[in-house]
């Protein structure tokens, strides 16, 4: 069996501590993880990807076996093109199943060979979604413990708060 490569995809608008926890974890079971992060994640996206790529790459220089890209179209087009054969994602509560268990059959479907792999991030983080950081963030109140203190920082001063 050749050594697997797996895509860690999403939009990280921005990147939490359960994305990181969730990286950290994937890094220790896949030799290669590739970070994808989606281009048009959104229009109504916080961060250009550009933003988001190095946000996550300030996040992971003690992993040098995880490297972040960004991806346009479809994920298992970007993932055939990366030599990928396994896509990770993050579970957290119940209610995270219906969505992801769509995108997974629907990428199964046109992938077969694809296998997603999904992982539960850390208790701490069972909760957190980058669109409740940016609410809260945005109502003026830390979001310390939810994202590192870098992109902490780079959230106030993107909403103007510093
Ligand atoms: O962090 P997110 O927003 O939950 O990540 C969603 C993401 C990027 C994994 C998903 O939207 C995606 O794969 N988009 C690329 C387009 C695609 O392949 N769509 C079909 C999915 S079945």
């Amino acid at each position: 069996m050749p050594p697997v490569t797996a895509l860690y995809p999403g939009s990280f608008d921005p990147p939490t501590l359960g994305h990181l926890d969730l990286i950290e974890r994937g890094s220790r079971i896949f030799p290669q993880l590739i970070v994808a992060v989606l281009r048009n994640a959104d229009k109504n996206a916080l961060f250009t990807s550009a933003e988001r790529m190095d946000m996550l790459r300030g996040e992971i220089l003690h992993l040098p076996q995880v490297s972040v890209v960004e991806f346009d179209g479809l994920l298992v087009d970007f993932a055939e093109r990366m030599g990928a054969r396994a896509l990770l994602r993050g579970i957290r509560a119940i209610s995270d199943y219906e969505y992801e268990f769509q995108m997974a059959w629907m990428n199964r479907r046109m992938a077969p060979g694809l296998e997603t792999v999904f992982m539960m991030p850390g208790e701490d983080f069972a909760y957190l979604s980058s669109r409740l950081v940016k609410e809260v963030a945005a109502g003026g109140r830390p979001v310390t413990g939810m994202v590192s203190p870098a992109i902490e920082t780079r959230l106030r001063r993107k909403l103007g708060l510093e």
